[in-house]
């Protein structure tokens, strides 16, 4: 199986994509082959070794289809290395950290992965979406939270992580056990 790594995102206004982003850059950086996708355009996870998946979170909820992501793909999630992540917080509360919602910390366990990790979010006039986040955007919840530094130490963590497991890995490529 190739070190192919699926940086995979459900974002409404933007932001979680940026951070996707951000990670499939840095990843890159460090050696890796990295498609960084929305959701909705992945179908099989089967050419990716590693698969990182965030979701922006509304009303404590995961976007469905990172919910449906996780549904569609338990099993090829559970022989692959996994790592979780949701953008949310913004404002004064920016660095809140923010539980899984129910239905996600289920799958994430049925996968085997960690807990999601917390990363700062957007909400900014001019990419809100709809008349609730425009409103909010005029507030003090306003602005950009996204802490790039954070969110590249997570990636090198993870790029360190895919590459401890391929040293790990024996020559004839099965999976230790
Ligand atoms: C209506 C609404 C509800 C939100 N609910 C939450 C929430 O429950 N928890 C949270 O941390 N952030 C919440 N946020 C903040 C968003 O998650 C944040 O703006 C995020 O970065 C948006 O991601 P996106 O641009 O990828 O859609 C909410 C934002 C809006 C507009």
């Amino acid at each position: 199986m190739s070190r192919n790594v699926l940086v995979a995102y459900a974002s409404k206004m933007g932001a979680t994509a940026g951070i996707a982003e951000a990670i499939g850059a840095d990843l890159r950086e460090h050696g890796h082959d990295v498609d960084v996708l929305d959701v909705a355009q992945v179908h099989s996870i089967e050419p990716y070794a590693a698969v990182v998946l965030g979701s922006a979170i509304y009303i404590r909820r995961w976007r469905r289809e990172a919910v449906q992501f996780l549904r569609n793909h338990v099993d090829a999630l559970c022989t692959r290395q996994v790592w979780l992540f949701h953008s949310g917080p913004v404002g004064p509360d920016k660095d809140q950290v923010q539980e899984m919602p129910a239905a996600v910390r289920r799958l994430a366990h049925e996968i085997g992965a960690t807990p999601a990790v917390t990363f700062a979010g957007r909400l900014e006039r001019d990419t809100a979406k709809g008349f609730l986040a425009r409103r909010l955007a005029t507030g003090d919840l306003a602005g950009d939270s996204r802490d790039w530094t954070k969110i590249r130490a997570w990636a090198d963590d993870i790029s360190a992580a895919i590459q401890r497991s391929t040293w790990d890995r024996p020559a004839d490529g099965t999976t230790p056990n």
